[in-house]
């Protein structure tokens, strides 16, 4: 599947390359926008060729259009083959004025070239007299990307690029925003900007991400626009069209060919999703409204109780004292009580994770308000005073990581925190940034004065083309300053909020990440963020906020993680049990089903709706344990998977598209996926339902539980899904490594291993394991390659000098009839054989892992 065939391309000539195509399209001024002035494009001169590709000069191809703003004249077109798979195309005004991304920001990896001037993408100009240049995008002969007919728009406040796209394109991918996986072509508008808001399906929601990827005739690939303000990406009349705020047309292609090449492609560029601790595979769970330490301490010892794993026990903002970052309510979660609750939890191989918001409660006493100030880390008003906004404390300052002694201030005040109560993570929310009022609404208050209770929607200046830009993307609030930083706030660098608005987020992420690294060089972090951007995934993980404990929400779910897992942040999750409104039974039983094969496994629930810790109801607390025994038994295969994702992008959570790119069929299924690509997860999302339909592409697939074969035919099979039951299937010609589940992973991670051989037709199956600490960032590790073919297992470790502390103890082999029993390295070896069906339990082996073994089935 991933036989690439990369035509040779030197660079031709330039001048080849500026092919003037007869005019075959009529003019079209920009779809979408009734009378707006059709806008001439733009024409290429000077052609220079570059070490990598080349340069060109854009020039207006007429008279300015002035559509949303005003018509850059003169723009320099780059065009670069990073890497053999990878084409950097980037539009920018030659004066450069217009804001970009910061390097500070967002590394990017700059390539390596071609190899031997191999080349899977190469870059045709097309030329119209009535449109201008046209970019087409090639692979081979195919463009993946082509604007030509559509005329390039590039102003200071308004860029306009349009690709045609194949009838009912497949696109994946641009958000954040709840919706299917797979994107309506005919008509989505898809609107990035960061946005606190409770996951309204087709919104724009919490982060930013332009990347997408397309799947045409079997093959993927993708594109990412490098830019970071507000805009719309519309699909509609067979196009992808973006409409952005400013900036450049900084555009990134990958050839693919399968899915998981693109997300390799695009997180080589953007940065690798970060390692994270073995711990953060775990259960963890979290309410608001936890009303003191005692209670956390009920909960802790609940779940115990219920024989539910619990490994991490999370604190929202009740723990702080008057919602004060850094502070510890001296009555309800005093610090030496959340001291001992935090060395309770250690001792029990258990793990403490808090919440830390951005915004800083304005009070002179505060001294991380004081220390702040002192410093001067506070974004500001353009007259140069503070800015002030409204979050959970009443009016706060807000962070401008730009500022020189951000670090310095964020590292001293969450350093002391740390002293005081050094948690295994950090849970950082109200990144968007989020404020409860429009605009500076506390800026000129006297300190210590509260907040009205709410503030009435404003009518912003009209004149100010920041606070209300020509163009209006489609951000359902009255403004786009609306419940965050105001558009004109201004940073250290003088940039103001509307250029940097979206990557409030990921600094918050990677200054937070690397102040906890510093204080634990070479340890593993975990840091959760609501707000992301493209690049999160190497400083952060995320759950998809505030969720509704409704149906739909428990299927967009699976949607939201796939998403993540293109947008290269792939520890995701949703809140299990949904976190606003009140759950019921049924729905928790189900969503604690669906969510233990969430990469990340939450319980959190909102102040003032009903518990829903997983213990609550005993329906739901053994559907619970029966979902997460097959999550912990599957650990050392996600942690696996995981490792995939660390070192080539890929998620664990996987749809079935990615891995069956030519059954048509599953091209929009997010009612099932895949973890890695051998265990099919196919959850109940219906109220009342107790069975599933679910659809089994060719092949054949065993049942988790029965081990019962079930023959794949590009098909959906109606599936026994009684209400404590989540149905879970291996595919044939897998090896999927387990352990024994424990109430934590550390206990799991202290048991045998097993493997679970699942034969194909032809006797045959793969798999591997990867092994390390879980804990440090240079541990050694080990690859082990697992085959099986011909009745014989051979255990093969590859790289690494990571030692297996526990050994090979037992085997399921599936598909495979017939066992008497098994020799290691032609000895035969005491064990226990039991044959149930089509499988045989071989149990009671001791086979080292570092060392090769030829298991031969007797
Ligand atoms: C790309 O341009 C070349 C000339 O530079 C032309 O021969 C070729 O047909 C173009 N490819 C496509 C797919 O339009
Ligand atoms: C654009 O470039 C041309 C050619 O270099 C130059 O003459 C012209 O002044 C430039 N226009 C602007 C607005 O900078
Ligand atoms: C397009 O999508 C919008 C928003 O989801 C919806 O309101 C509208 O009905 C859709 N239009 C068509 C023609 O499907
Ligand atoms: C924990 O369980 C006990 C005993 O069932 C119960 O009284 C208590 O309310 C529970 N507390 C929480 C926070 O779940
Ligand atoms: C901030 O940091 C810079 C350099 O890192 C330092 O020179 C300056 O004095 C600091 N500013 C304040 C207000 O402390
Ligand atoms: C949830 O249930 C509680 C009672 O447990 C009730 O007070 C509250 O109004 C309910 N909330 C919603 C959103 O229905
Ligand atoms: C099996 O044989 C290989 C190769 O001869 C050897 O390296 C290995 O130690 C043996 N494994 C066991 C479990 O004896």
């Amino acid at each position: 599947m991933r036989h690439l065939h990369p035509g040779h391309v030197a660079w031709p000539h330039v001048w080849a390359w500026v092919l003037l195509l007869a005019q075959l399209w009529s003019p079209v001024g920009g779809s979408g926008h009734g009378s707006a002035p059709s806008c001439p494009g733009y024409v290429a001169t000077r052609v220079t060729d570059t070490a990598r590709g080349f340069r060109a000069a854009l020039a207006l191809n007429g008279a300015p259009c002035n559509r949303f703003g005003r018509d850059i004249s003169n723009l320099t077109l780059h065009v670069s083959l990073d890497t053999s798979s990878r084409l950097h195309v980037h539009i920018e005004d030659t004066e450069r004025r217009q804001f970009q991304i910061p390097e500070s920001v967002l590394p990017l990896d700059r390539g390596r070239g071609a190899a031997d001037g191999r080349a899977m993408l190469r870059l045709n100009l097309t030329h119209s007299s009535a449109t201008g240049v046209g970019l087409q995008v090639l692979r081979g002969d195919e463009a993946i990307f082509d604007t030509t007919g559509h005329p390039l728009v590039f102003e200071d406040q308004y860029i306009e690029i349009t690709s045609r796209l194949p009838e009912n394109a497949n696109i994946y991918g641009l958000g954040e925003s709840p919706d299917w996986f797979r994107r309506d072509p005919a008509n989505t508008t898809r609107t990035l900007w960061n946005r606190d808001a409770q996951d309204p399906f087709r919104e724009n929601v919490y982060g930013s991400h332009t990347v997408y990827m397309e799947l045409r005739d079997g093959r993927f690939h993708g594109a990412y626009l490098h830019n970071s303000h507000g805009m719309d990406i519309v699909l509609a009349g067979g196009t992808i069209q973006y409409r952005v705020l400013g900036g450049t047309g900084d555009l990134y292609f990958f050839a693919g060919p399968t899915a998981l090449d693109v997300i390799d492609q695009y997180t080589e560029l953007v940065g690798r999703p970060a390692r994270i601790p073995y711990w953060a595979l775990g259960l963890h769970n979290c309410r608001w409204g936890y009303r003191s330490a005692e209670e956390v301490d009920q909960v802790i010892a609940n779940y115990s109780q219920a024989g539910i794993p619990l490994e991490a026990a999370w604190t929202d903002i009740d723990y702080m004292d008057g919602m004060r970052d850094f502070t510890f309510d001296p009555a309800a979660f005093p610090p030496a009580a959340m001291r001992r609750q935090l060395e309770r939890l250690h001792a029990r191989g258990q793990r403490m994770v808090l919440i830390v918001d951005p915004a800083i409660k304005v009070e002179p006493s505060y001294g991380t308000y004081a220390r702040g100030r002192e410093l001067d880390v506070f974004v500001r008003n353009a007259d140069g005073t503070d800015y002030i906004g409204q979050v959970w404390p009443g009016y706060t300052v807000f962070p401008d990581w730009f500022a020189a002694n951000a670090s310095a201030w964020w590292g001293g005040e969450l350093g002391r925190f740390l002293d005081k109560l050094p948690v295994d993570g950090l849970w950082i929310d109200m990144n968007e940034p989020a404020s409860f009022c429009t605009g500076s609404c506390g800026s000129g208050m006297a300190p210590g004065q509260s907040p009205a209770s709410s503030s009435s929607p404003r009518t912003p200046d009209a004149s100010n083309r920041f606070l209300v830009p020509p163009y209006a993307i489609h951000n359902p609030e009255p403004e786009l300053s609306s419940k965050t930083v105001e558009t004109t706030a201004v940073h250290a660098n003088g940039v103001i909020e509307y250029h940097v608005h979206n990557l409030f987020g990921l600094m918050e992420s990677r200054l937070t990440r690397e102040v906890m690294q510093r204080r634990q060089p070479g340890q593993r972090q975990f840091v959760l963020s609501r707000s992301t951007f493209a690049g999160s995934g190497a400083v952060a993980s995320h759950w998809t906020g505030d969720n509704s404990a409704t149906w739909q929400d428990l299927h967009v779910s699976i949607a939201s993680m796939l998403d993540f897992g293109v947008f290269g942040i792939p520890m995701v999750g949703a809140d299990i049990c949904g976190f606003m409104g009140n759950t019921t039974m049924e729905l928790c039983a189900r969503w604690s089903e669906l969510g233990a094969f969430y990469p990340f496994a939450r319980v959190h629930n909102t102040r003032g709706a009903r518990p829903q810790e997983l213990y609550r109801w005993p329906a739901v607390a053994e559907a619970a344990r029966r979902a997460l025994a097959v999550r912990y038994r599957l650990l050392p295969y996600v942690y696996t998977a995981y490792q995939d994702a660390v070192e080539r992008g890929w998620p664990a959570a996987r749809p079935l598209v990615f891995e069956f790119p030519a059954t048509a069929a599953v091209a929009d299924n997010d009612r099932q996926f895949l973890l890695g690509d051998a265990i099919l997860v196919s959850p109940v999302l219906a109220e009342g339902a107790r069975s599933v339909e679910a659809f089994f592409p060719r092949g054949r697939w065993y049942d988790w539980y029965t081990h019962d074969a079930v023959e794949g035919a590009d098909a959906a099979i109606a599936l026994d899904a009684p209400l404590e039951h989540v149905n879970v299937h291996i595919r044939a010609g897998r090896i999927v490594p387990a352990q024994h589940p424990g109430m934590t992973t550390a206990e799991t991670r202290d048991s045998d291993y097993e493997l679970i051989v699942a034969a194909d037709e032809r006797g045959a199956a793969a798999g591997r394991l990867y092994l390390d600490d879980g804990e440090t960032l240079d541990s050694p590790h080990r690859w082990l390659g697992l085959h099986f073919r011909a009745r014989t297992l051979w255990v093969s470790p590859q790289s690494g000098c990571y030692a297996a502390g526990r050994p090979l103890a037992r085997l399921t082999l599936l598909g495979v009839p017939g066992v008497r029993g098994v020799a290691v390295n032609g000895t035969a070896v005491e064990c226990t054989v039991e044959a149930a069906g089509a499988s045989v339990d071989i149990s009671g082996l001791r086979i080292d892992l570092n060392v090769p073994s030829r298991i031969t089935l007797l």
